[in-house]
């Protein structure tokens, strides 16, 4: 069997693990990898925007079926053009994905399906922006309709920050010059909850839920980040909550894309906040999260290939994932300056002599004179393996404290759970 992993993150190191020791035969194939993923895969050196080229790689080799990793290649349409080639691949089309890629189609969407979400309204231009600001109440969250790698979110504490973030936006372009939209949406407090699920657009199965560290600085503090660390299972997240998250969030977005005739396969990611009202999304995400999936495939009892093989060729039903009596603590370890500037390119000591409970994944990392240097903003995720979130954090802050690399920084405050 061969198999192709793309992208090139933590996520897709945790991906490239859990199939690895999944695969007696075969050849597990990454591209375009990092420098983690080179140690148990065949790296392929084709940039990942490089659909039509990754496509005629695939076919050349007769890959069996090729897992799509970041939501740009999605949001591009990959799995369209692999379909035509008659190639296998997870993930949803361009049409579904576009639960991610457009924040005004997803509010809209929710919208029109009583999917419980915060109140909303949508401005194509600055002056109509403005004119929804003076009316609002603060804090205000301002969304960039598109893709924006994480840093397209704005929560506005007064109307000065609003106007200079759409001024950023539709005066300076920061994001794009064309169709340009924001959504400006109600602040909703609560806690923060990451639910997967994996659906073959009929039946779906949740993966464990996790939580996420959005911002740089400890206390959630600072700019938004990819993610600075996560945890799973999440206490909070009980079978009463699970239910109502099922009844009022999931079943409704997957009837929806039903009724409005959107063919979804994959993962879908409801980025959740839990208000004193219940449940509420503050995002879709139509792939596996990072960092989460860092935590939720090391406790992963089940096979995820046979599992993902299951959702294209439409065989959910026939599965069950089941799952380790174990808790899973991610420490991210960045690069100092992420998420603004920051060098690359310094050695980095002691990940080989990291063992025990967990497991290290790389992020920005590559391999020069046999020894990994860094290569991006996250570098690894430390992964602590435990019987309780604290236990596991404990291991993976003792794993972090044997790795150093010039500029290094992570937070310290990772899995410490709010009473
Ligand atoms: N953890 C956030 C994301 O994957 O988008």
């Amino acid at each position: 069997m061969k198999i192709l992993v793309i992208g090139s993150g933590g996520r897709e190191h945790a991906i490239c693990w859990k199939i690895a020791s999944e695969m007696d035969s075969g050849t597990l194939y990454a591209l375009p990898g990092n420098g983690g993923i080179g140690e148990i895969a065949n790296l392929v050196d084709i940039p990942v925007s490089h659909y039509q080229e990754i496509a005629t790689f695939a076919k050349k080799e007769k890959i069996d079926l090729t897992v799509v990793g970041p939501e740009n290649p999605l949001a591009d349409g990959l799995v369209d053009i692999f379909r035509k080639k008659g190639l296998k691949i997870f993930g949803p089309t361009r049409k579904a994905a576009m639960l991610e890629a457009s924040k005004v189609w997803a509010k809209e969407f929710m919208a029109q399906h009583n999917i419980p979400t915060g109140k909303f309204s949508v401005a194509d231009n600055f002056q109509q922006a403005k004119r929804i600001i003076e009316k609002t109440e603060f804090p205000v969250v301002i969304k960039y309709d598109g893709l924006a790698a994480g840093k397209g979110v704005s929560i506005a504490e007064g109307k000065e920050d609003a106007i200079s973030f759409l001024e950023a936006v539709f005066e300076k372009n920061i994001f794009s010059s064309t169709n340009v939209r924001v959504v400006i949406e109600e602040f909703l407090t609560g806690e923060e909850l990451s639910y997967l699920v994996i659906t073959d657009g009929e039946v779906f199965i949740p993966l464990a839920p996790a939580r996420d560290y959005k911002k740089i600085y400890d206390g959630d503090k600072g700019p938004n980040t990819g993610g600075m660390g996560c945890y799973s299972p999440v206490p909070i997240c009980d079978s009463e909550l699970e239910k109502i998250i099922e009844k009022k969030i999931v079943i409704p977005t997957i009837k929806g894309l039903q009724r409005d005739g959107i063919e979804y396969k994959g993962v879908i990611y409801f980025g959740l906040i839990i208000t004193k009202d219940g449940p509420e999304i503050l995002e879709y995400n139509v792939r596996f999260g990072d960092p989460e999936t860092e935590v939720i495939l090391p406790r992963m009892e089940s096979g995820l290939l046979e599992l993902l093989e299951a959702t294209t060729e439409e065989r959910l039903r026939e599965y069950d994932i089941k799952w380790k009596k174990k808790a899973a603590v991610d420490v991210v370890i960045a690069s100092g300056g992420y998420p603004g500037k920051y060098e690359t390119g310094f050695v980095i000591a002691g990940v080989e002599s990291v063992s025990g409970d967990g497991i290290i994944f790389h992020a920005g990392t590559k391999k020069e004179n046999d020894r990994f240097v860094t290569a991006g903003g996250r570098v690894l995720n430390v992964v602590g393996l435990g019987d309780t979130i604290e236990d596991a954090r404990e291991k993976a802050y003792e794993k972090v404290q044997k790795i150093s690399f010039k500029n290094m920084y992570y937070r310290k405050d990772i899995g410490y759970l709010k009473e």
